[in-house]
């Protein structure tokens, strides 16, 4: 089976909190595909959370972890891929995302993002943790990252515009369809029904 008639991933990247691993899971029950979380698969790989990882190797190593987990989740078709906020900042890693998938950049209000962030526990985000003003930290992140971002990005999708989560879904699913290769002509015809 070639790419085109398996699909190819739909990868979503973007800042802590603008909602990747909820939507990634919600975009995998819609389409009936598997999906991967960059962190769970850092994490499982390691054995330890990745707070841990950044306390006793430091970023650095972290990323180390990331690249390698990426370089194995890029190569399969089909797949939901939710990644890791620091991902789209490896130009080697968004090389193999889009030589095998396209890439859902998702974007939002820092205010939102921050609220999300720390509901979730700033504690699972060493970039965050300690901080005394999350949002203007992710105000400052998505500054900092914006042109690699930009560059990456096949599509941007604002997370915070007041859509639900099934909106959400739903939106990304329509333009996935009319993406050459994206989606199976079964899955295709399963979002027109
Ligand atoms: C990071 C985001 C985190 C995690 C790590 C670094 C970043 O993932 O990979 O803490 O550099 O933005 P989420 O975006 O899923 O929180």
């Amino acid at each position: 089976m070639n790419q085109d008639e398996q699909g190819r991933n739909l990868v979503l990247g973007g800042l802590m909190g603008t909602g990747k691993t909820t939507l990634a899971r919600r975009l995998a029950m819609r389409l009936g595909r598997p999906w991967v979380d960059t962190d769970h698969a850092v994490e499982e790989r390691a054995g330890c959370p990745v707070a841990e990882i950044f306390a006793t190797g430091g970023e650095a190593a972290f990323r180390e972890r990331e690249a390698e987990v990426v370089a194995d989740v890029a190569r399969r078709g089909r797949h939901i891929l939710a990644l890791g906020g620091g991902v789209l900042l490896d130009p080697g890693n968004v090389t193999l995302l889009r030589a095998n998938g396209v890439i859902v950049l998702l974007v939002g209000d820092p205010a939102v993002l921050a609220e999300r962030a720390s509901r979730a526990g700033v504690r699972k985000r060493p970039l965050l943790q300690g901080e005394p003003d999350v949002e203007g930290r992710l105000r400052r992140l998505a500054q900092e990252r914006r042109a690699a971002y930009e560059q990456a990005a096949d599509h941007v999708v604002d997370t915070t515009d007041g859509r639900s989560l099934d909106q959400l879904a739903n939106d990304i699913v329509i333009w996935a369809a009319a993406q050459p290769g994206l989606l199976t002509d079964a899955e295709r015809k399963a979002v027109a029904a």
